[in-house]
């Protein structure tokens, strides 16, 4: 795991833009897998400006969205196909059909997850995974206590996320949905590169066991200790909670300097 622990969000979207923009640039079919949330909004407004900028093109790619609700009508404002349409997919060049997520609406959300998995696999895997962290360490909506080696599935949102994501829903916990199809912990596993975003002090509990934790089901992002690519990219408030930052700004500072 490589740890950044930089000075505000721009510096991190930029950061993290740079890596999406040297995917591209190795490979212009590039397969990106999304997150939804407020985390990776200033990522993804970089990504629309690096577009317009003529320094990407999401023309030959594809992307598969991390996850989807269970039980909002497919229009809605939240829904996380929706979301990522409106925050990126909509902006740049993606060929039509080439932004894909989970399918709940079909009426089947178990077959809809397995064949989702099976999509991810038949586009030849992800190349480059955008992550964010729930404040109880979940990836996805992948929850505390679920196998760490789970496929897409039909997943439960603690009441927890449910509480952290109805500012959404204007408050009103009960209109956050109970039930969703996300990636399993295994899926994305599988990404080639996972990039991880952690921004702020609700989430420092969260960073400190992804980080420095022993790998547990209790803090389903740990598992991302066993992904032999994967960067994590923080503010100060989200790496409030760490033990060994000086360490890790070492190894960071060492790591940009040119061999
Ligand atoms: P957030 O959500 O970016 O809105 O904090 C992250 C998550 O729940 O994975």
């Amino acid at each position: 795991m490589r740890i950044a622990i930089l000075p505000d969000e721009a510096t991190i979207a930029s950061v993290a833009a740079d890596r999406i923009e040297a995917l591209y640039q190795r490979k212009p079919e590039f397969v990106i897998g999304l997150a939804t949330g407020s985390t990776p909004l200033p990522l993804y407004a970089e990504l629309i400006e690096r577009y317009k900028a003529g320094r990407l093109s999401f023309a030959h790619a594809r992307s598969y969205n991390l996850d989807e609700y269970i039980g909002l009508p497919e229009d809605h404002y939240e829904g996380y196909a929706n979301f990522i349409h409106r925050n990126l997919v909509d902006h740049v060049d993606f060929a039509p059909g080439a932004a894909h997520g989970p399918n709940a609406w079909t009426g089947d959300s178990h077959a809809a997850a397995a064949a989702y998995d099976q999509a991810i696999k038949d586009a030849g895997g992800i190349d480059l995974q955008v992550l964010g962290i729930g404040s109880d360490g979940h990836i996805g909506f992948n929850e505390p206590a679920g196998s760490l080696t789970s496929r897409t599935h039909v997943g439960v949102l603690t009441d927890q996320t449910r509480r952290d994501n109805s500012r959404f829903f204007d408050g009103d916990i009960t209109a956050v949905p109970t039930h969703c199809i996300t990636q399993g912990l295994g899926t994305i596993m599988e990404a080639r590169e996972n990039l991880m975003i952690a921004t702020g002090e609700n989430k420092a509990d969260a960073v400190r066991e992804l980080i420095e934790g022993p790998i547990s089901q209790r803090w389903p992002a740990t598992i991302l200790q066993m992904h032999d690519n994967t960067i994590v990219l923080l503010d100060r408030a989200a790496a409030s909670r760490l033990e060994m930052v000086d360490f890790y700004n070492e190894v960071w500072e060492k790591e940009q300097l040119p061999l």
